[in-house]
């Protein structure tokens, strides 16, 4: 790093509130506020993210700041996520980003999340650590997104393949909802997984052109088996919900391995990431670290508490960006309309 800035970011684009603190690349803190209150609702409530999210951004930025032992005058710059993400819950992490920075004199640096999920492997938590070289291909999965984006440098990316309908994580979520599991589905399939028989059952797998996903077939042949064996035996999800489970886990991850391995041969990199709250899963972080220890190419499988979404990759990609002659956003240059959606 050429400039070791003392850097502040918010992450507020869903529905967890984080804060953090990193120079140049090494973090000193990292706080998230996870909002319980959208358990009962089986999915995330736009307006209640947002009214949580203002409860919780004060004392979150105070914590951060406590535990990196700093003031809040040291401080050399703000980071805040501009988007994607829920609009109301983007406007309360960007009011704050724009007071902290007014207030305090200091720059304002707009990040995209999905820059900073791809980037999340550039967050140093010791000195000698490793970081992948560039370019690299990442496998962005989370409950909105499903991307191989190949990274070039920390401001040119290039998006190969997304997903043309639900994200990876959508079919997890969804798939968890209709056998009655609690939101997020993702984890509870992960660890029930771990005791189900993979090949249990079948289910279809969409194939789309080119490096593109899609999910929604899945989620439909998921669905169709579970209505025509509930109609033979009553009790078919109580009785087989570790096979379903690991099924389910086997097939999404086959589903975005394939891709990935055409998107290894295609661009030839060396250096294979994965990133988003999908990358949490313990199947796809075994399936690619195999796939790469055979194939010798490095693989990147980040910390799980940087799968999902945190201030620290935000802090992150910030510097890193800014490092490379981004321009602080100027105040008024973010106007809430602005915020993507
Ligand atoms: O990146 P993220 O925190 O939020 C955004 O979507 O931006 O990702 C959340 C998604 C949810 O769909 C959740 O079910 C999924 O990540 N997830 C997992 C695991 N942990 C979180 N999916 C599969 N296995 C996991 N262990």
């Amino acid at each position: 790093m050429k400039d070791e800035r003392l850097m502040l970011a918010i992450e507020s684009s869903c529905d967890d509130t984080g804060a953090a603190i990193v120079r140049g690349t090494r973090l000193l803190s990292n706080v998230l506020s996870s909002q319980q209150v959208h358990e009962q609702y089986g999915g995330v409530v736009p307006e209640l993210a947002s009214r949580a999210h203002i409860q919780n951004i004060v004392p979150t930025v105070s914590v951060a700041v406590q535990r990196a032992g700093i003031s809040l005058s040291d401080i050399q710059g703000i980071a805040v996520t501009l988007g994607p993400g829920l609009i109301g819950s983007l406007a309360v992490g960007v009011g704050m980003a724009k007071g902290l920075s007014l207030g305090l004199g200091v720059p304002l640096y707009d990040v995209n999340h999905l820059h900073a999920h791809v980037l999340a492997h550039f967050i140093q938590t010791d000195d000698d650590q490793e970081m992948p070289e560039f370019p690299y291909l990442c496998l962005l999965a989370s409950g909105g997104n499903s991307q191989l984006v190949l990274v070039k440098s920390p401001m040119d990316m290039e998006i190969l393949g997304h997903t043309i309908d639900d994200a990876a994580g959508e079919a997890f979520d969804k798939c968890a909802k209709v056998v009655g599991l609690p939101y997020p589905g993702g984890p509870v399939i992960d660890s029930l997984a771990q005791h189900g028989n993979a090949k249990r059952f079948k289910f279809a797998k969409s194939r789309v052109p080119g490096l593109d996903y899609s999910f929604s077939g899945l989620k439909t042949s998921f669905l169709y088996l579970l209505r025509d064996e509930l109609n033979k035996n009553p009790d078919f999800i109580k009785e087989n919900v570790n096979d379903l489970a690991a099924s389910l886990q086997y097939t999404i991850i086959e589903m975005l391995m394939v891709k990935l391995r055409e998107a290894v041969h295609l661009t030839g990199v060396k250096h294979v990431a994965i990133g988003g709250g999908v990358s949490a899963n313990s199947g796809l972080r075994n399936a690619v670290s195999d796939y790469c220890r055979s194939n010798g190419l490095k693989a990147w499988i980040p910390p799980r508490q940087f799968t999902t979404d945190n201030a620290a990759m935000v802090a992150v990609a910030a510097n890193l960006q800014a490092d490379m002659g981004k321009q602080n956003t100027s105040l008024c240059a973010v106007p809430f309309s602005k915020l993507r959606i």
